[in-house]
């Protein structure tokens, strides 16, 4: 006879001996393999010796409580998933368990339902960081040192430059949208520079307000307006054989750019409300998110200052043209994070990952750094699951991921035959459909169906470049049904 396939196997840990009977009969009637223990200590003992797929764990027990049964058995295991079970559902409760990295919490009693359905997912998520398993580290420790990643062209680009200038004076203009990397890249200029260890300040022109932005940089003279109540250095004479970083140069005014210009051609600057002139050896690195191009033409940024700054440029690219760098930003992030202990988190499942490489960034390697934060508060484990997103970036995913595998993902064991699957569907599309649903409810459109349809089309049609074959097949239409139903709502 052939060998039967390894049954899941889920562990009940509770001193409650009905509670144990009761989850053994809705499991063991799954097709699950159940096995139970009466105390947090044995319990542990149980995942140490035999291993088991899920847990489910009372947080009140005598003895070693929930939350520290659940400590010791993440540190035997850290993949494996923990329900939590109480009686007593309050906000802290639920807040603990989830904080010590819970897969989950259910109140007693249970439904049938839920139990069944939260197995499900939590052997789901089991199977998914199992798949992410053989994800390889691809970086290298000089990557560390820089604080910055990129292997696509467009990067290597970037980092010749740097290294072009390293070695020069010259002032360098950093420009691309907002979250490329401006400021970091700037700081890694000045860290290859000959003046490293020479005195460093960075400026932001837009956050100073403008009555105080020459203040700021140039100093004061005690009593040259009111407040001056002491002689003041600015970031200049600070910075005297150093480098200063004027970012957001494109929010300057125009007065201040003229005293910019005069230290850039003469090396000089004058305190505010002081005469002397004083000598200053400072280079200039600055940064816009602006078309500082077009604020020339405008004439809202001088023209001279424009060719004084612009004579190295660096243009960092947007995320979106550069998405093969995603996943190496994301494992940079996630190292530097478990290195500063704020996370255990090691990798991102690839069907996550894909997310992550079609998104379109509009906030750049800031909002993907934002992501990854987020998601590794959230999950639990050391992968980052889709589940783990925030919901505007999974419910693109959930209905890519419904067209794009029709098949569902082979679950490990036997659990698609014996586990009857029919009355607990897969969580995501429910849940996708429950908040259309409401989202339809709360706009009370009428011809909702007509309406789905007939943006699904079109998003179809514009993601295929008008394909009409492509998008057919997609969707799941004929050529012929597509065409007619694009006629009947008129695209
Ligand atoms: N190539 C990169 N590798 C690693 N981290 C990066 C990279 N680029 C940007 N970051 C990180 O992304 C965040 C945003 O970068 P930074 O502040 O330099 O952007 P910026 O272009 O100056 O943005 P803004 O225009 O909004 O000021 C920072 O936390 C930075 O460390
Ligand atoms: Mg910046």
């Amino acid at each position: 006879m052939a060998e039967e396939p390894k049954k899941p196997t889920i562990l009940v840990v509770d001193d409650d001996s009905e509670i144990r009977y009761s989850l053994d009969r809705v499991l063991s009637g799954r097709g699950y393999q159940v096995a139970a223990a009466g105390s947090g200590e044995d319990g542990v003992e149980m995942v140490r010796t035999t291993s088991p797929d899920i847990v489910f764990l009372d947080i009140r027990m005598g003895g070693m409580s929930g939350i520290e049964t659940l400590q010791h058995m993440r540190a035997i295991n850290n993949r494996l998933p923990i329900i939590l079970m109480t009686a007593f559902g309050t906000a802290q409760t639920a807040i603990e368990a989830m904080k010590y990295g819970a897969f989950d919490y259910i109140m007693k009693p249970f439904d049938p339902v839920r139990v069944t359905k939260l197995a499900e997912a939590a052997l789901k998520a089991l199977h998914d960081m199992h798949r992410a398993g053989d994800y390889e580290p691809r970086l290298r420790s000089e990557d560390w040192k820089e604080g910055i990643v990129g292997t696509s062209a467009a990067m290597q680009e970037v980092f010749k430059i740097i290294g072009q200038v390293a070695a020069s004076d010259a002032t360098v203009l950093v420009t691309g949208e907002s979250g490329t990397g401006k400021e970091l890249i700037a700081r890694c200029i000045v860290q290859h520079s000959l003046r490293a260890r020479g005195a460093y300040a960075a400026v932001n022109c837009a956050a100073i307000p403008e009555n105080l932005i020459e203040s700021e940089l140039f100093g004061h003279e005690k009593g040259s307006f009111t407040g001056a109540t002491a002689q003041r250095l600015g970031k200049f004479e600070q910075c005297d054989g150093g480098t200063i970083f004027l970012d957001e140069i494109g929010d300057m005014t125009l007065a201040t750019q003229t005293k910019i210009l005069r230290v850039l051609q003469e090396g000089e600057i004058q305190r505010v409300g002081g005469s002397e002139i004083i000598k200053v050896d400072v280079r200039v690195v600055a940064a816009t998110n602006k078309d500082i191009e077009e604020m020339v033409r405008q004439k809202t940024f001088r023209e001279d200052l424009y060719y004084r700054l612009n004579v190295v440029r660096v243009r960092v690219p947007p995320l979106r043209d550069r998405v093969e760098d995603v996943p190496e930003i994301v494992e940079f992030m996630l190292q530097r994070l478990e290195k500063n202990r704020k996370s255990r988190v090691r990798r991102v499942a690839p069907e996550a990952m894909a997310v992550l490489s079609q998104h379109t960034w509009p906030g750049n390697v800031r909002e993907l750094e934002n992501v990854i934060h987020r998601s590794a508060v959230v999950a639990q484990g050391d992968t980052i699951l889709l589940k783990d997103f925030p919901p505007e970036l999974r419910a693109g995913a959930e209905v890519e991921a419904s067209v794009d595998v029709p098949t569902a993902p082979a679950e490990p064991g036997p659990q698609a035959s014996s586990a009857p699957s029919a009355d607990a569907p897969s969580e995501e599309p429910s849940i996708l459909f429950d908040r259309l649903f409401a989202c339809l409810q709360t706009s009370q459109a009428s011809g909702v169906l007509k309406q789905i349809e007939g943006e699904m089309i079109r998003r179809a049609l514009n993601h295929f470049s008008g394909d009409p074959g492509k998008a057919a097949e997609f969707l799941g239409l004929s050529r012929n049904v597509l065409k007619k139903r694009s006629e009947d709502l008129g695209i």
